[in-house]
């Protein structure tokens, strides 16, 4: 499973990408503005998000009526090659997303929450889709039940849309969505780096240099 950072904020993109981890990046809205904050622009910050990261960086359209989304989709394609213009799952979206495809930009299709919207994505040729496993949780829905049935649906069909779990909020969701045959995980910045960590990895380190340590000085050369 490919793993994405889902933030618009450069100094967690840099240190993801320092330590190779990353397969690409997800925005929205939301982070973008809480990025740009009183001053910054956000056209700005997903250019040097696109320099940063050598993989596929999703940008969100705003409108609302499928004309204006292709023009700001566009608009999107035009800040870099890689470029993912995302659109929200509705009927307006489906059909940018249809002529994105036509012109052979790629689309990730998101606000997915049922295995209906998951399939009309992929008769749009979504590139992704994006189905919010963390948020179907919250209203006691079994998020990862989603993705199983997206899989199925799209592996009776031979789509090769490709299975983008979004909304994760712990490190459980990531391996349900490996599991469940998601093509791509994106992921907060604190939920990336939980994923390396262990209580037994870091007792057995200690435990191992307090034993090195018994060695005379002299002999503790590698
Ligand atoms: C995905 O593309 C979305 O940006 C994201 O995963 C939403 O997550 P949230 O439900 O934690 O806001």
């Amino acid at each position: 499973m490919k793993i994405f950072l889902d933030t618009a904020d450069l100094s967690e993109i840099r240190r993801a990408v320092d330590a190779g981890l990353i397969d690409g990046i997800t925005t929205n809205p939301s982070l973008l503005s809480k990025a740009a904050g009183a001053e910054g622009s956000p056209a700005e910050i997903l250019k040097e998000i696109c320099a940063a990261v050598d993989g596929p960086i999703s940008a969100e359209v705003v409108a609302l009526d499928a004309d204006t989304m292709v023009r700001e989709g566009k608009k999107l394609a035009k800040i870099a090659d890689n470029i993912v213009v995302k659109a929200p799952l509705t009927e307006d979206g489906l059909v940018a997303c249809r002529r994105f495809r036509a012109e052979g930009i790629p689309v990730n299709v998101t606000l997915c929450f049922s295995p209906t919207q998951a399939l009309l994505a992929a008769k749009a040729d979504a590139t992704y889709i994006s189905p919010f496993v963390g948020r179907l949780d919250d209203i006691s829905h079994d998020g990862m039940d989603l993705i199983r049935q997206i899989r199925v649906i799209y592996d009776n069909y031979a789509f090769d849309t490709q299975i983008l779990a979004a909304s994760i909020r712990h490190p459980s969701h990531v391996v349900e969505s490996a599991m469940a045959g998601a093509d791509v995980g994106t992921m907060p910045a604190k939920v990336l780096w939980q994923l390396i960590k262990h209580p037994l990895t870091d007792s057995g380190l200690a435990s191992f240099l307090a034993d090195w340590e018994k060695l005379p000085e002299d002999r503790r050369v590698i």
